[in-house]
């Protein structure tokens, strides 16, 4: 088991990639904080623990480390999965929607960075993020989420900078489209949902989505010792999407 007695966050526990990220680390022993914004997490087993809040919150991820301390004693594994996506021109976002999307992906990341580094051992430990291939590409219509996925890839290689003389690593996963419930979703709103699959998927090298595990696979790699000599990179996991 690749993370036997591991203690690991994982944030946006309580969809799509969040919970193949749960449920990979749990098969491989790890201990698990789970957190997302529901009230109830129908898929948490019995030895997880889940609590509920929003990471825009800087006393809700004060009290969440403060659980984890707690509960846990040292967290080794943080996965900063959470996030919020966000469709709308340019000139057409209100300012309030730009700032909850930068706060959404990017300063709630920062902030479980903050209070929850100093809980890693004196050992070291890893921080795996979640950014998407948007933030390492630009796209009409999600300007800001792009630009919030870019910050927290600079957020991560920065961290990892600062963070290896204590030998915590930080490293980024860019998954492209993920087949997780919202995006199934937003295909089902379309007129024609096939024909909007398959153009979706033509823009793909590999032709197709990726399903929530292969990225959780990526999440995996970096928390575990398998990648003890990797931090402050990223991995994209998007079907060559942005190999061009
Ligand atoms: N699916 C894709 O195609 C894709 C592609 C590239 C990158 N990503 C990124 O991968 C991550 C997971 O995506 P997904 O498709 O699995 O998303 P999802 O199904 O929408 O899940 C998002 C998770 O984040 C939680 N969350 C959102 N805002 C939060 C906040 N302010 N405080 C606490 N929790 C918050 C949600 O909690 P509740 O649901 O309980 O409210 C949920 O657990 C996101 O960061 C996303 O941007 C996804």
């Amino acid at each position: 088991m690749r993370l036997n007695n591991v203690a690991a966050l994982v944030t946006g526990a309580s969809s799509g990639i969040g919970e193949a990220v749960s449920s990979h680390f749990r098969r491989e022993g790890a201990r698990l904080l789970l957190t997302g914004r529901r009230k109830r997490l129908d898929t948490a087993q019995p030895d997880d623990l889940y609590v509920p809040g929003d990471l825009n919150d800087e006393a809700f991820v004060e009290d969440l480390a403060k659980q984890a301390a707690e509960s846990l004693g040292t967290v080794d594994v943080v996965v900063l999965n959470h996030g919020l996506q966000a469709s709308s021109p340019l000139t057409e976002m209100a300012y309030d929607d730009a700032k909850n999307v930068l706060e959404s992906n990017l300063l709630s990341a920062f902030l479980v960075m903050k209070h929850f580094a100093p809980l890693m051992p004196q050992a070291g430990g890893s921080f795996v993020c979640v950014s998407s291939r948007l933030g390492m590409v630009g796209k009409s219509g999600q300007v800001l989420y792009s630009a919030a996925k870019g910050g927290l890839i600079m957020l991560a290689k920065g961290a990892a900078i600062e963070w290896a003389p204590r030998n915590i690593r930080v490293n980024v996963v860019a998954p492209g489209l993920t087949a997780t419930p919202i995006i199934e979703a937003s295909i089902q709103r379309r007129p024609d949902p096939e024909g909007y699959r398959r153009e979706r998927e033509s823009q793909i090298p590999l032709q197709r989505l990726a399903t929530p595990e292969e990225v959780a696979d990526a999440v995996l790699f970096f928390a575990s010792s398998e990648s003890s000599y990797v931090t402050g990179s990223v991995l994209p996991v998007d079907g060559g999407y942005t190999a061009f």
